[in-house]
């Protein structure tokens, strides 16, 4: 068996804590859910930017980047959605041991699909997003001409038209992105978020 040879020298490397006083933040998961088009990437780099501005060091996973990459291999049936959260949230947790702030924006569409995620990752580092715009609205606004497909049956599966999408039912945030402009819904969502990574030198300040 291969985990025989293996001896890990866990007590010899840096922990999470250190590199979180190195990069002087705490790292957090902010895990933004939505349907497609709902305004979730768009969310995710207005607030990777707003946190770089404030000398925050963060990373930006979404659907469409990790599913051409670590998760090629996975559709759209549940259990392909629960392995790309999986290995998601796997991923998460590496950034996280890094000190680094990592923002995803994923459908991640039922209440236990994101469950299972912060059970990976931890209640206490897990911040939830929902972005919220009605269906009607991310179909009219089709940015990338899914819905379309998915109504014409060229897309099985789809989120919303014949795949459920659970809304939260107690996230952290909700931001309506038929309502919000987007520096009203970003600020709504820096309020909540810039306590919850701000370091202090001395920790008792928090
Ligand atoms: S999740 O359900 O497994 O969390 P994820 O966020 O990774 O989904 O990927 C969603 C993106 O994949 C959408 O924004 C869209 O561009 C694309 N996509 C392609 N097929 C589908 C589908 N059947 N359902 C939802 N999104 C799809």
């Amino acid at each position: 068996m291969v985990s025989k040879n293996i001896h890990p020298v866990f007590h010899q490397i840096l922990n999470r804590s250190d590199k979180e006083d190195r990069l002087r933040q705490h790292a957090k998961v902010i895990w933004i859910t939505g349907l497609s088009g709902a305004g979730k990437t768009t969310i995710a780099r207005h607030i990777e930017k707003e946190l770089s501005k404030r000398g925050f060091l963060t990373q930006v996973l979404d659907g469409d980047n990790i599913r051409t990459g670590v998760n090629n291999n996975l559709g759209f049936s549940e259990e392909d959605r629960f392995e790309n959260i999986r290995r998601i949230s796997e991923v998460s947790k590496l950034f996280l041991s890094c000190g680094i702030i990592c923002i995803n924006g994923f459908i991640s569409p039922s209440i236990a699909i994101r469950q299972m995620a912060k059970e990976i990752i931890g209640l206490e580092n897990f911040i939830e997003v929902f972005v919220n715009a009605p269906l009607n609205v991310c179909e009219q606004r089709d940015v990338k001409g899914l819905y379309k497909k998915a109504r014409a049956g060229e897309i099985k599966q789809f989120t919303g038209i014949d795949a459920p999408f659970e809304p939260p039912l107690h996230p952290d945030i909700e931001i309506r992105t038929d309502r919000l402009s987007i520096e009203a819904s970003v600020k709504k969502c820096l309020d909540f978020i810039l306590p919850e990574i701000t370091w202090y030198k001395n920790k008792n300040q928090k």
